[in-house]
């Protein structure tokens, strides 16, 4: 038997235990996974299943966006050197040009019921009893009422498919500041069986949509000629032209705009794979497109213009239970989370702008290897102030390999 079965009734330690034997897990090994930070084995041990330590990125701060009028901090959790830069850099730019501006939709997610087998009429069937479905889906999302939100309406439509005809019964819920995945599925399980009662069929998936377009947030930035230069601002129309013809250039240009938003997710404790799948079906819709768009206004300044579908809280959830997201939070400033999705777009443009800036200009690798080739140094084994000489030396020789840090560092330690 394996010893890997029953893993999720053994305390962390046992687990290490059998990860020592079967996977050669070191003590210092061990050691550096059960360093669990901020978050505490306890509370990791409880969010999710067979947990045996806690990974950790470094959160960056990209200061300086003036949206609406308000300055944000924003904190961005992310792996990747020059992200956080980057987007520091089109935020100043920005702001040095009167700021973002942007808006946000009501919090609005839509959660899908299926019915299988269903006989004709099923559409006739449900308006029928819609006032009745309406009664017990308000009933069942009463507790967001409290805070302004609750259920919204529903519909129904028939969809022809391989395996017959179905219907979707879809529920719209004003989540408020709660990202809304419970609350939707809550919804729908309770309110199947009264589906299946009152239309027939057979209940199958019961789940919100992470296409969340009732859910969208704008923002948009007048970069003015003086500040940017005419040669940048073609520079940048040239490359987001190019993302709109190509669509292998247009997953790269949507990745940086990604690069911002999930940072920003991840540090606020944000699902960021619902962001990420709801943005991208959403780019694919009419065929897969940029997530933003450039336009030179009459006076040849550059307008660029973003719109996302951003189902994010700031409370509910890991928001809760994981305190950095807590913190990072209060460093925000943000107090809802449509003010959340609101500077989410606004990064997501400015770390857009940012890339095409640098892509089209003096490209991005210059800055990008200064901080890779600290990375380098330490993975060579560098520490304290040989980290900086050894990168130095890197750069110096243009070479950006391990191979080339292991013998920067014996050299500057003269083995
Ligand atoms: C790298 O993570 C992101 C970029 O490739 C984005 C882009 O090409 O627009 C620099």
């Amino acid at each position: 038997m394996s010893k890997f079965s029953g893993f999720y009734k053994k305390t962390i330690e046992e687990r290490m235990g059998i990860l020592k034997e079967e996977k050669g897990v070191t003590d210092e090994e061990a050691k550096i996974l059960l360093d669990s930070g901020s978050l505490g084995l306890d509370t990791a041990n409880r969010m999710i299943e067979n947990v045996i330590g806690v990974n950790h990125l470094p959160i960056g701060i990209a200061p300086g966006f003036m949206i609406n009028g308000k300055e944000y901090e924003v904190p961005m959790c992310i792996e990747e050197p020059s992200v956080v830069a980057a987007a520091a850099n089109g935020a100043k730019l920005a702001a040095k040009s009167g700021g973002f501006t942007a808006d946000a939709d009501e919090p609005i997610m839509v959660g899908q019921a299926q019915l299988v087998g269903i006989e004709d009429g099923a559409l006739g069937r449900f308006e029928q009893a819609k006032a009745e479905i309406s009664v017990m889906a308000k009933e069942l999302c009463a507790g967001i009422e409290q805070y302004g939100g609750g259920f919204r309406e529903v519909r129904a439509r028939e969809l022809e498919t391989g395996r017959g005809k179905m219907l979707l019964v879809e529920f719209d819920v004003d989540v408020r500041d709660i990202m809304g995945a419970n609350t939707i599925n809550t919804l729908l399980e309770g309110i199947a069986p009264l589906l299946v009662e009152r239309i027939g069929g057979k209940s199958r998936l019961r789940i919100l949509t992470n296409l969340a377009t009732k859910r969208k947030a704008r923002a948009k930035c007048v970069w003015k000629k003086e500040v940017l230069g005419e040669e940048t601002i073609e520079a940048i129309l040239d490359g987001y032209e190019l993302a709109k013809n190509d669509i292998y250039r247009c997953a790269t240009h949507n990745k940086g705009i990604m690069n911002g938003v999930d940072a920003v997710a991840v540090a606020t404790g944000n699902d960021w794979r619902a962001v990420e799948a709801g943005i991208h079906s959403f780019a694919s819709m009419g065929g897969y497109k940029p997530l933003n768009k450039y336009y030179k206004d009459g006076e040849g300044n550059l307008i660029g213009e973003i719109e996302l579908p951003l189902a994010v809280g700031t409370v509910g959830g890991a928001i809760w239970t994981n305190p950095i997201a807590q913190i990072s939070l209060k460093i925000l400033g943000a107090k809802t989370a449509r003010e959340l999705s609101m500077v989410m777009a606004a990064v997501g443009l400015a770390q857009n702008f940012a890339a095409l800036r640098a892509l089209g200009t003096e490209g991005i690798q210059k800055g990008h290897m200064k901080l890779h080739a600290s990375n380098l140094a330490v993975v060579a084994g560098a520490s304290g102030d040989e980290i900086e000489k050894v990168a130095a030396m890197l750069i110096q020789e243009g070479r950006y390999t391990a191979e080339a840090a292991k013998k920067a560092l014996a050299q500057l330690r003269g083995e």
